[in-house]
């Protein structure tokens, strides 16, 4: 029995934000910008919702495929529109995903490969909701951010980073495929408190009235480091499962977060940086939702062909970090 992703689909916002439109915001400019990080542009919600994000991806991603045969919705996501009802649940309903149960994951940036781990290990091991002997035929795995809106924008080292957009796979359970092969995930401790946000949300508003706003924050060079350390880590550790080696992959898919991190990686795992998506150029960071972004980036390229190995790997707040090896 294999887990094989049949579709994709990914979803922008309208505005696109350059960098000059942030260095009017903040003491910056494209150079520093394009050097550091790799970022032309992002895309920011203005109209947006997450969940109009999230159901443009989904809609996308679900085209051709019967909606009754979806059991199970899984949404990443680090920043929903609403705690309650979660995001999954208004996809569910707006996309007419009538047999499906939903729930949202939190994994920081990984949130994506959190997802599609819990869905192959639900298809594969779990029952139809509402039948004890069905299995769950296809999911929809869905990343989705308005980082935009926890982002401080008087924060020239951490705005210029993060963008909004939603990715989305179904996800098939076919017997006598392969699909994905194998997944590893860890989690390290962030002890020094290197990736945070919402840091203040245990004060209790009852008597303490100044809560302050909770933006994201960051120590650029820790996460920079632990970014291509565990990207090594998790990615080996994948193709040790898989019984492959680093030269049977075709296809690096990594989490978008600085274009430098990913060329640190390639240059850690001895592999050419042609094969390595890189989709942050267009739009930035999005945390959970750019692995599933640059996944659709690259099954457009039409340089995937059938039968590739593909590895996608992901790392972010927590600390987490996951991998997947993936045939196409
Ligand atoms: C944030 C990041 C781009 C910063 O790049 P860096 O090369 O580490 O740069 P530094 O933070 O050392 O800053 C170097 C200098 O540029 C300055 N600088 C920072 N942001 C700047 C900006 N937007 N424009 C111009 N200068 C800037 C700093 O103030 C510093 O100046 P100084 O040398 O006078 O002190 C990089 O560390 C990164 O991408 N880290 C990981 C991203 C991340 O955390 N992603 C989220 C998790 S997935």
């Amino acid at each position: 029995m294999g887990v094989e992703i049949v579709g994709l689909g990914k979803c922008l916002p309208e505005k696109v934000v350059t960098n000059d439109d942030i260095s009017d915001l903040v003491d910056t400019d494209h150079t520093w910008i394009i050097e550091r990080t790799g970022i032309e542009q992002r895309h920011v919600a203005t109209v947006e919702t997450g969940v109009d994000l999230a159901c443009g991806a989904g809609e996308e991603a679900l085209r051709g495929i019967d909606r009754d045969s979806i059991g199970l919705v899984l949404v990443a996501t680090v920043t929903p529109d609403a705690m309650v009802p979660v995001t999954s649940a208004q996809v569910k309903r707006r996309l007419g995903l009538e047999n499906a149960v939903a729930f949202d994951i939190n994994a920081a940036c990984s949130g994506f490969m959190y997802g599609l781990w819990n869905a192959e290990a639900l298809m594969k091991n779990g029952a139809m909701p509402g039948s004890n002997t069905m299995e769950i035929k296809r999911a929809l795995v869905i990343g989705v951010e308005r980082l935009s809106r926890i982002t401080n924008w008087e924060e020239r080292s951490s705005c210029i980073l993060f963008g909004d957009g939603a990715g989305a796979a179904v996800l098939e359970n076919r017997p006598g495929s392969s699909g994905i092969l194998a997944t590893y995930l860890k989690n390290y401790d962030d002890e020094r408190g290197v990736l945070t946000c919402g840091k203040e949300y245990h004060k209790i508003p009852f008597w303490q009235d100044e809560i302050q706003p909770q933006h994201l924050a960051l120590r650029g060079k820790a996460v920079f480091k632990f970014a291509v350390n565990s990207i090594e880590e998790v990615t080996m550790a994948a193709l040790e499962k898989a019984g492959l080696t680093l030269d049977d992959i075709d296809w690096f898919v990594p989490h978008q977060a600085n274009g430098r991190i990913m060329i640190a990686a390639a240059q850690r795992l001895n592999q050419p940086i042609e094969k390595f998506q890189i989709s942050i150029n267009k739009s930035a960071n999005v945390s959970s939702a750019s692995i599933p972004m640059a996944l659709y980036d690259l099954s457009k390229t039409g340089k995937m062909e059938k039968g590739d190995k593909i590895a996608v790997m992901g790392f972010g707040g927590g600390l987490s970090a996951a991998a997947a090896i993936i045939e196409w």
